[in-house]
């Protein structure tokens, strides 16, 4: 059972155990559950197999949006990772296309509820919370809608501590646990109302929105106004083997790991280098999962550089200016090679290098999810976009704009909320920068007293370590958190609380003590691993802040308290020459990162583009330089874009050809987008909802 039995930071709560059925045998699960977490968590990866040529088929997005991970769940082809496991449920793998069903003569057609309300909000994640929270302080009725059956987004599989602004945005508080606390929120105000486990298929051009509530009863709902919360999805990666058992998006692990508690990977390797490929690592780490490796084609990772750095130290390796040539097995990932790219970012032959690994995670973007907001857009229904849906950037941003958005709902339904202040402006705009200049000037450290060291040298909008400092030590620019810390005080006034390490999101401060012996001081380190892992060491390996080893140093104390929610402190006793350099502590071993003695070579052709259909580079590039500039053209020769998803996948990837070929994108007509988001059985549209089979799906 790959199941995750300890973390670091998660609880494990107790489940009932059900039993269910794959292919007849009973196998076990937990209740409440999805299909997909209860069939990996009994290492079952392949979920069926493509039509057209036999691939397997298996779990990518773990989001509802890519459709790879189709079972048949008693009858029903249904997404594996949306749909809760029940007791008894035949399970069967998705083989070749799913045979429709036996269609009444006339099927019962029932009436379709209609409601109106003032705001419609789509998605339930930070921003979208954020937006409900402010608009439900004001009393003004609100729909939430949210496709999960919980609330937080992504914010609820993230275990960190997150950066941004404390009094704006929680900062220095884990993802998890500001879901909790934005739930909590809005469960006071009685004038939201929230449907979760509901999808938003369809705005129309007569102003209504088709939503699936429950995931089983059409509803139509006629807003005033629309926010479009809706988050972003992640943008795929062409290479061979892409479409093998193994390979998943950032977000997909996340869930896996950290909602669904299963190991879906031994070892790891990542592609992208941004705060999602970064964090992720960081996750399967503290899930208990090796990462093999990091590639980055840029020559520096894009994500903030204490995430970086807290992964380097930990004993992952990171390749700058390398990508990814393909993920090599049969059924399931066995192996990864990664090749250095030149200027061009094209592969420069020679530099293979391939890595033993059983998973790839693809961290390579995100692209916003705004469909919605265009179609509300384009048939005159006032609408608003928030957090990822309007511009790509960190929760803490999303969860700001989400409060502005809501205030200037508030003001276009002529409700008066009072101006809203210029400077909630110009703080969104600050959570929202990019990764800054990075300072390099060598900051001498007193070797007296007590005194933190910064590993935090990259300008990015985070400030806990002043805000927690009970002595008002650390000083961050109040107008400005983008600034570094800076420590204020003489070696008198710090008194070795320990806050301001416990409580840095990035990890990147430590605490030297020369009280006892200035030869000798004692580093604290903040440690987010397991007490166990520790417990029987008498020496750990510490490393700088780009994962150099320092040395092995003998551990004086493991501080575990409860009112640091989970972060441990280890107290090693190291020689002053190398003290203020220490940043962590190594968790992984270095014989994990060797590479092979071969790798595979690169066959560009056969790169899979569409996965739901199976057409490869190969296919549409010869139709590409044969002169064709219609998407729908190459969509209805190759199937491209035709597939189960609704070409969420594969439409940036047939937009990458293009440019590949030197064609610019406002030569090329691009695909038509279906007017449902997704795929639902069209009985749902005559109101059929009694969950029977054989009733014209
Ligand atoms: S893995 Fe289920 S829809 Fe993508």
């Amino acid at each position: 059972m790959s199941r995750i039995k300890n973390h670091p930071i998660l609880s494990i709560p107790y489940r009932e155990c059900i039993e269910f059925f794959w292919q007849g045998n009973p196998l076990p699960a937990l209740q409440g559950e999805t299909i997909s977490a209860a069939l990996l968590a009994n290492d079952i990866k392949i979920l069926g197999h493509h039509h057209k040529d036999g691939a397997p088929q298996s779990i990518f997005c773990a989001n509802g949006q890519c459709s790879q991970c189709m079972v048949i769940a008693n009858g029903r082809p249904v997404k594996s990772c949306m749909e809760i496991i029940q007791p008894g449920m035949q399970v069967e793998p998705a083989e070749n296309l799913p045979a429709l069903q036996n269609v009444r003569d006339s099927a019962q057609f029932n009436p379709i509820e209609e409601i109106e309300v003032p705001v419609l909000i789509i998605g339930g994640g930070p921003a979208g919370l954020s937006a409900s929270a402010e608009l439900g302080k004001l009393g003004i009725h609100v729909l939430l809608v949210d496709d999960k059956h919980r609330l937080g987004g992504k914010l609820a599989l993230q275990t960190h501590r997150f950066f941004g602004s404390t009094d704006a945005v929680f900062a220095g508080t884990r993802g998890i646990n500001i879901a909790t606390r934005l739930e909590k929120e809005i469960d006071q105000y009685s004038s939201i109302e929230v449907w979760r486990n509901s999808s938003v298929l369809a705005v129309f051009s007569d102003k209504k929105v088709g939503i699936l509530r429950d995931g089983r009863t059409y509803m139509l709902v006629t807003p005033q106004v629309i926010l479009a919360a809706t988050g972003a999805r992640e943008r795929f990666l062409a290479f061979r083997g892409n479409t093998l058992p193994g390979i998943f998006g950032a977000g997909a692990f996340q869930t896996l790991v950290n909602r669904d508690l299963v190991k879906p990977a031994n070892k790891l390797f990542i592609v992208g280098g941004g705060n999602v490929g970064l964090i992720a690592g960081y996750h399967a780490l503290q899930a208990g999962i090796e990462v093999v490796g990091l590639i980055e084609a840029l020559p520096e990772c894009g994500g903030y550089k204490v995430h970086k750095d807290k992964l380097a130290r930990m004993g992952v390796p990171i390749y700058t200016s390398h990508t990814i040539i393909s993920a090599n097995g049969t059924d399931g990932v066995e192996s990864v090679t990664i090749a250095m790219v030149d200027d061009h970012f094209h592969p420069i032959p020679g530099t293979e290098l391939s890595f033993a690994c059983d998973s790839v995670l693809i961290a390579v973007g995100l692209e916003s999810v705004n469909e919605f907001y265009i179609k509300a857009k384009e048939y005159n229904i006032p609408v608003f976009a928030a957090g990822d849906a309007e511009e790509i950037a960190e929760a803490s941003a999303a969860m700001y704009s989400g409060k502005i958005k809501g205030r200037e709902i508030a003001q276009a339904l002529g409700i008066d909320s009072g101006t809203i202040p210029a400077d909630w402006y110009r703080t969104g705009e600050i959570l929202k920068s990019r990764p800054g200049i990075i300072h390099n000037d060598e900051i001498a450290i007193p070797e007296q007293g007590v005194r933190p060291v910064f590993h935090c040298t990259q300008e990015i909008p985070c400030d806990p370590c002043a805000s927690m400092c009970p002595q008002g030590l650390i000083f961050i620019d109040p107008t400005d958190i983008r600034k570094i810390p800076a420590f204020q005080a003489n070696e008198a006034t710090c008194t070795g609380c320990e806050r301001c390490i416990t409580f840095c999101p990035g990890l990147a401060i430590t605490l030297l003590d020369y009280r006892k012996d200035a030869d000798f001081p004692t580093v604290a380190i903040p440690f987010e691993f397991s007490y166990e892992m520790l417990k029987t060491k008498q020496t750990v390996t510490v490393l700088d802040t780009s994962g150099q080893v320092l040395g092995d140093l003998e551990i004086v104390k493991v501080e575990q308290v409860a009112s640091r929610d989970h972060t441990l402190v280890v107290k090693v006793r190291s020689p002053h020459e190398i003290a203020s350099r220490i940043a962590g502590i190594r968790v992984q071993e270095s014989n994990l990162i060797q590479p092979m003695n071969h790798y595979v070579q690169h066959i560009p052709d056969d790169t899979i583009i569409c996965r739901c259909e199976r057409v490869t580079a190969g296919e549409i590039r010869q139709l590409i330089r044969q002169g064709y500039r219609d998407i729908n053209e190459i969509k209805a020769i190759t199937r491209a874009a035709m597939g189960a998803c609704g070409s969420k996948t594969c439409r940036s990837l047939i937009h990458r050809l293009f440019r590949d070929e030197g064609i610019f994108l406002t030569e090329v007509t691009d695909s038509t987008r279906r007017p449902i988001s997704m795929e639902v059985p069209l009985k749902i549209f005559a109101g059929i909802d009694n969950g029977e089979v054989n009733q014209g799906e």
